[in-house]
């Protein structure tokens, strides 16, 4: 079987510690080596929030658990919430939210464009929410939004803010105790480059606090008990996915010895690198502004699955299609956790290579 490189915004691709350490032989679940492994991890993940341990809680789930365990654990029915969307990750929190029986509005930001500042007040003057919701970096648009500055006026007019970070946490700047944040929830499988099944979430001592007048309304997302859980892995709630844990802790280790600034730094460049070359080749970005993990690409003709093909067959590397709206013209390349410059670079002249024999071969122009 042949592995391709991934090139698709997440999951990425994994460093031989890490792959290493998920064919170790099985641990127990309440070993006192696991335990050792899930404290270091969970350690590392606060860290990477910028947060401390008693506010984080790791467990395992995907970034979708993190949306549904922060609405079934800090929402109650008949709460309002306004949520920001940007593409289809913000409507999933929509979605998910409604289920549980909260009033969801949503404002959108077609075009590719962030969400408008001003355009959050006017809603949060004209009607009281219990919360906004966000996403810093949209991964089916590539829209990256300034959630300072949103969640600073979400605060102003008392709102808790929500922010999804699973396409950013690793790979943008973020500190969630210096910020105006209440919840924020990522995953392993992206920047941070470990394999998918973990769910990495941050709670501020007001979200919580307001959490002890009613009850969560789930078993599994109850992260009221995840967070006894955080202060001793030792206590059985339910079975650990052990493989991703401890191949998420040597992850944020290499993470950090990267540095976490220098590792940023590497994204933001790599989200110039992709931006500057898809408008010297006069392809249109969906998004007005770069991201430093993800570039959606609208190549204006319904081409997307044949250059996807001829990425995966001629190159051996895996790009996405899109996503909503025009799928069929969009492709999507992430640049999240180990990619280096010249592999983007090189992803990007494939695609240049793969659009000219696709064209040629439809005879589009
Ligand atoms: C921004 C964003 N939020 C949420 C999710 C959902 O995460 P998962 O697929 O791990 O459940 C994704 C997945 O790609 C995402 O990109």
């Amino acid at each position: 079987m042949v592995f391709p490189i991934l090139m698709i915004p997440g999951p990425t691709n994994l460093s031989d510690q890490v792959l290493r350490v998920m064919s170790d032989p099985m641990l127990g679940h309440t070993s006192p080596q696991f335990y050792e492994d899930y404290k270091e991890a969970q350690m590392l993940s606060a860290k990477l929030f910028g947060s401390e341990e008693d506010k984080t809680v790791l467990f395992s789930g995907s970034g979708t658990f993190g949306i549904e365990a922060g609405i079934s654990t800090f929402l109650k029915d008949g709460d309002k919430v306004l949520s920001l969307v940007n593409g289809y990750f913000g409507d999933r929190f929509a979605k998910i939210a409604e289920i549980y029986g909260i009033k969801v509005k949503t404002v959108s930001f077609p075009d590719g464009m962030a969400a408008d500042p001003d355009t959050l007040k006017r809603e949060l003057q004209m009607e009281k929410y219990d919360a906004v919701s966000m996403t810093h970096i949209d991964t089916s648009t590539g829209v990256m939004n300034d959630i300072i500055s949103l969640g600073n006026i979400a605060k102003e007019y008392g709102a808790y803010v929500f922010v999804d970070l699973v396409s950013s946490l690793g790979g943008s700047k973020f500190r969630f105790d210096d910020g105006p944040f209440d919840y924020a929830y990522s995953a392993s499988q992206k920047c941070i480059a470990a394999p998918p099944g973990a769910s990495l979430i941050a709670i501020s001592d007001d979200l919580l606090k307001r959490s002890h007048d009613f009850k969560p309304k789930s078993y599994y997302f109850n992260l009221k008990m995840w967070l006894d859980v955080m202060k001793d892995p030792k206590i059985y709630l339910t079975t650990p996915t052990i493989p991703v844990i401890r191949a998420l802790k040597v992850a944020l280790k290499e993470l950090f010895e990267e540095g976490l600034e220098a590792r940023i730094r590497r994204h933001e460049e790599m989200g110039k690198l992709a931006w500057d070359f898809a408008i010297s080749m006069g392809w249109k970005p969906v998004s007005n502004k770069p991201s430093s993990t993800v570039i959606a690409i609208d190549l204006a003709l319904p081409i997307s699955a044949a250059v996807k093909d001829y990425m995966l067959n001629k190159k051996n590397i895996l790009i996405a299609t899109g996503i909503g709206p025009n799928a069929g013209n969009i492709i999507r390349v992430g640049y999240m956790g180990n990619t280096s410059k010249q592999l983007l670079l090189n992803t990007l002249k494939g695609i240049e290579e793969a659009v000219i024999a696709v064209k040629s071969s439809k005879q589009l122009h």
